[in-house]
């Protein structure tokens, strides 16, 4: 038996930006480079290796967002509860990594036609809840909470988010190993924010400013001690050294320009 961490990455053979779908994507058709994009990519990919067991879906042709396997679907155990895009450019996805999930061995569950759910996007496992977090408001539906709380036998908690910036909860909210959360409070209505520190005491939650957000620094990788990270402040990753982490900084400059960094190009599986 091994607890190595297992995540699953696509290749970014196809990746591009070539739509619009968050404002990250606006003015950004056609701007990516390939080889920087390979580089960034290639880089995560061998610092998960490190510790853990990386699997790959082939890259397609025609989905330059495939690259984002945190969107594949939420997975715990041996179920995987497939995603259902909200944008109409995504869900070719759906079929192939629907077929991924079956050869893999997963019990696969699909959402209801009517209900939009974009995966570990917005369902973030705390394991140290033993909750599930839920962003809804931009891609997922608040609908779906039921539906994740009873496909994994655990409480879900759903996030309204505000910002169109953050349009997905793993770009302004990460649970962090020992209980920490990581956020950007703009991120989110009032409510939700009230039900973050209800769960959370003050020094069990890093509130991090708009520039830390808007540098990806909640779209993380928790790896042992290690937190992979696009970039962080300094008083961040002070914040950080303080709950006994280490902030790894690796550039994702090209996957940033279609909203995207280090969490979301990872499912763990
Ligand atoms: N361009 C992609 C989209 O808008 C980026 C997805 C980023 N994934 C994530 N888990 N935040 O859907």
């Amino acid at each position: 038996m091994t607890n190595r961490p297992h995540f699953l990455m696509c290749p970014p053979d196809f990746f591009g930006v070539s739509y619009v779908i968050n404002p990250w994507m606006e003015g950004q058709t056609g701007h990516t480079d390939a080889a920087a994009a390979r580089a960034q990519w290639t880089a995560l990919r061998d610092a998960l290796a490190r510790a853990a067991d990386v699997s790959l879906i082939a890259p397609h042709p025609g989905l330059p967002d495939l690259v984002f396997t945190a969107n594949a679907g939420l997975v715990i155990g041996a179920r995987a509860l497939l995603s259902r895009f909200r944008c109409p450019q995504r869900r070719g996805e759906e079929p192939l990594f629907r077929s991924w999930f079956e050869k893999a061995g997963f019990e696969v569950v699909a959402p209801p036609h009517e209900t939009c759910f974009e995966g570990a996007g917005d369902a973030l496992l705390d394991e140290s809840r033993d909750v599930i977090w839920l962003g809804h408001g931009f891609r997922s539906d608040a609908a779906v909470a039921p539906l994740v709380a009873q496909a994994f036998g655990r409480e879900t908690i759903p996030l309204r988010l505000i910002d169109s910036r953050f349009y997905h909860l793993d770009t302004c909210f990460c649970p962090l190993p020992g209980g920490v959360l990581l956020y950007f409070p703009g991120a989110f209505d009032q409510d939700s924010r009230a039900a973050i520190e209800a769960r959370a005491a003050p020094d069990q939650r890093i509130a991090v400013d708009e520039s830390d957000a808007a540098k990806f620094c909640c779209n993380a990788v928790a790896l042992g001690d290690s937190l992979l990270l696009n970039d962080a402040s300094p008083v961040l990753r002070e914040k950080l050294r303080a709950k006994g982490l280490t902030p790894v900084a690796l550039p994702f400059g090209e996957f940033i320009k279609a909203g995207g960094a280090a969490k979301c190009l990872t499912l763990r599986i």
